[in-house]
């Protein structure tokens, strides 16, 4: 559920809060790609997660027996490297965006309510 709701939010920024960013501020070239290039990376790491979840789920059912320790420690891997990819995301966000929200205003880019 929330790898689903983070692929809509993803696609509501795409296709709506980051072409206003990048029609209103030249300053902001760079960061709509870099923004669109962490979405690409987080989403990869989504497929990974969901089809590791998955082999782990299926293990975890045909094998008994098998250490779930071990098991669990390399899926451990894959949500670390989720992990840091979305933080990485949601600090280069705040780089990015608040500074020109804060300059411009929330109405500047039809942010406003
Ligand atoms: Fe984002």
């Amino acid at each position: 559920m929330m790898l689903h709701n983070l692929d809509s939010h993803h696609a509501v920024e795409d296709n709506y809060i980051f072409p206003k960013f990048h029609q209103k501020s030249e300053k902001f070239r760079y960061g709509l790609e870099l923004l669109e290039n962490d979405h690409h990376l987080i989403h990869q790491s989504i497929d990974i997660l969901t089809s590791e979840g998955n082999k782990i789920i299926r293990t975890l059912n045909e094998k008994k027996d098998i250490d779930h320790k071990l098991l669990i420690g390399s899926y451990s891997k894959v949500n670390d490297n989720f992990d840091k990819l979305l933080i990485a995301h949601l600090h280069d966000e705040e780089d990015l965006l608040i500074p020109l929200v804060s300059e411009y205003g929330e109405e500047y880019f039809g942010l406003g309510h």
